[in-house]
């Protein structure tokens, strides 16, 4: 395993950040104000990065940390809040931004947790979906890209804590 290496680039560096400004305008769109943007650590860091420098208006940001996958690409089925947020969502409109929806099974979690804190309003935003991988069923209010089942890293997105920083996004094969 600890040679897989990136293969095909699925997504070109200037690919995702044509496609982050539309979904920049599409969630500003429907939040014009008190948008409160909450990432998912690490995966969603470069995500939130260029979602966030695209919006017009006022945001405001707050990160959580939680860990779904123990290490390599298979799922631990257990997930684990590892650092919550710094401020109340209470009446705000909140946007969880997320790397990738694969299992569903963290999205369905965080949801549920941030959920009862009581925002004004709930929505999700994640770069990549993989629906065919789908457990738990969550909704997914912007999708950037969907894909097919094959792992990938690349902007935010890791395999055993490597390959974060590519611009752009490729395929490991396992
Ligand atoms: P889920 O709970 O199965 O939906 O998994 C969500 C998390 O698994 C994501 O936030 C990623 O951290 C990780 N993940 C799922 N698929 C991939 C992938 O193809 N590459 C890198 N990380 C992935
Ligand atoms: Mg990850």
């Amino acid at each position: 395993m600890d040679d897989c290496q990136p293969t095909e680039i699925l997504f070109t560096a200037a690919q995702i950040q044509s496609r982050v400004a539309e979904m920049a305008a599409e969630i500003r769109r429907d939040v014009p104000e008190g948008l409160h943007l909450v990432a998912v650590l690490k995966g969603a860091f470069m995500f939130l990065a260029d979602l966030a420098r695209r919006m017009d208006g006022e945001v405001s940001l707050d990160f959580m940390v939680v860990s779904s996958y123990a290490k390599g690409t298979s799922s631990s089925g257990e997930i684990r809040l590892q650092k919550d947020l710094d401020t109340t969502l209470n009446g705000k409109n909140v946007v969880v931004v997320e790397d990738i929806v694969d299992t569903g099974l963290t999205l369905a979690y965080l949801q549920e947790i941030l959920r009862a804190r009581l925002p004004k309003s709930l929505r999700t935003a994640c770069l990549l979906s993989k629906p065919s991988r789908r457990q738990a069923d969550v909704q997914v209010d912007y999708v950037g890209f969907t894909i097919e089942d094959r792992f990938v890293v690349g902007y935010g997105l890791d395999y055993a804590e490597r390959y974060r920083h590519l611009p752009h996004i490729s395929v490991i094969e396992r």
